[in-house]
């Protein structure tokens, strides 16, 4: 397995520093090679090359370095985000152009409670938070579709279109079904997530799709929410749910709330998966530019990262031995939660380098 290795930026190296160390323990315990290579693709490069920071200049990764990774089994990504930097020029040069150009359709966030990880929601525990979402990843308002006009006056217009086909709907709903189909859960329940009775056109786009594709599934229950309602439900009821099929900017801001409810950006990780071609894990949190260099941020995210790549590339490459490396990476992860005293960086009761080793340790 080739791994292409982007730390980026802030504490964005530190995290996969530590999610490196955990996939060489998990490769010598189950016995499989890996190579990697280190893309050196940051706001820092982006200044020192000359990038204007207050307007995109120059591009962030070239189009011979997004050739070059297309080549990799996996992509493993640190953080985006630059305190000097203004903000969408990386987010769209950097971590949405790899997202678009190499197809990574699905944006998949596991929301999963670890043991002894503090949650907000009274009364909830492990077994009561436990679901996946699948957001679209490559259209929606995320494709950078319309413009201003008349801007700086009084006049000013600005459209953002909501970019969405029947293509786009299909493939992340199809990829939920076989998801949540493969999923080892009880409830076996797909619920889309839209807002039907508002946006009458992508809605229903989404919504026929829906129904239309969950007739080849019969083994799985077709459930709808409104994703004002499914806000309400993750903190009231987050144990109804299973897997999560919904738009791009609807799946972005649910998945944050979503993350709170598992402990937070320490912990919530996720995947942009192209099931066809090169996919790219990263941790859900940014570059924290205040807790940069100083060993005290929270690495569980990147670490869990980390099994994700390994299992959802053993999936797709259909090899047990990265599934199972996949799934000896979580269990470490949950057997290093209790031990620590929280998620927040700085407050962990150990250093990032020792969350590190603990969950390294564990594998053993
Ligand atoms: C995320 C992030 C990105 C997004 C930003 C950084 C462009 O919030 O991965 O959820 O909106 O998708
Ligand atoms: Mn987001």
């Amino acid at each position: 397995m080739n791994i292409a290795v982007i730390g980026g930026d802030g504490t964005g190296p530190e995290v996969v520093a530590e999610g490196m160390k955990v996939l060489q323990a998990v490769s010598k315990k189950v016995g499989f090679k890996y190579t990697t290579k280190e893309f050196d693709l940051s706001g820092d490069r982006y200044l020192a090359a000359g990038g204007n920071p207050d307007a995109p200049s120059i591009p962030v990764v070239s189009d011979a370095e997004i050739a070059e990774l297309r080549a990799y089994d996996a992509i493993y990504l640190g953080a985006v985000g630059h305190p000097k930097i203004a903000p969408g020029i990386l987010e769209k040069g950097l971590l949405l152009r790899l997202r678009f150009e190499l197809d990574q359709y699905i944006n998949l966030r596991p929301v999963k409670l670890y043991p002894g990880v503090y949650t907000p929601l009274k009364d909830k525990e492990p077994k009561d938070i436990d679901f996946v979402v699948v957001r679209e990843n490559t259209e929606g308002i995320y494709t950078g579709m319309g413009g201003v006009q008349y801007k700086g006056t009084q006049q000013e217009v600005s459209t953002q279109v909501n970019c969405t086909t029947r293509f786009g709907a299909e493939r992340a709903i199809r990829y939920a079904f076989e998801f949540c189909r493969r999923r080892n859960s009880s409830k076996k329940m797909l619920t889309l997530v839209h807002k039907t009775n508002v946006l009458t056109f992508a809605g229903d786009t989404w919504y026929r799709a829906f129904m239309e594709i969950g007739k080849e599934y019969p083994d799985i229950k077709k459930d709808y929410n409104h994703v004002d309602a499914c806000c309400m439900w993750f903190v009231k009821n987050p144990e109804y749910y299973d897997v999560i099929v919904t738009d791009n900017i609807f799946g972005d801001i649910i998945t944050d709330l979503a993350a709170m409810i598992q402990g937070g950006l320490g912990v919530a990780a996720g995947g942009n998966i192209n099931p066809a071609g090169v996919s790219m894990y990263e941790p859900m949190g940014g570059s924290a530019p205040k807790y940069t260099g100083q060993n005290v941020i929270n690495p569980i995210a990147a670490i869990a990262a980390m099994g994700m790549l390994l299992r959802n590339t053993g999936v797709h490459k259909n090899d047990s031995k990265l599934i199972q490396a996949g799934d000896m990476v979580e269990k470490a992860v949950m057997a290093t939660t209790q031990k620590m005293k929280s998620q927040a960086a700085g407050k962990m009761g150990y250093s990032t380098t020792e969350v590190g080793d603990l969950v390294a340790a564990a594998l053993a």
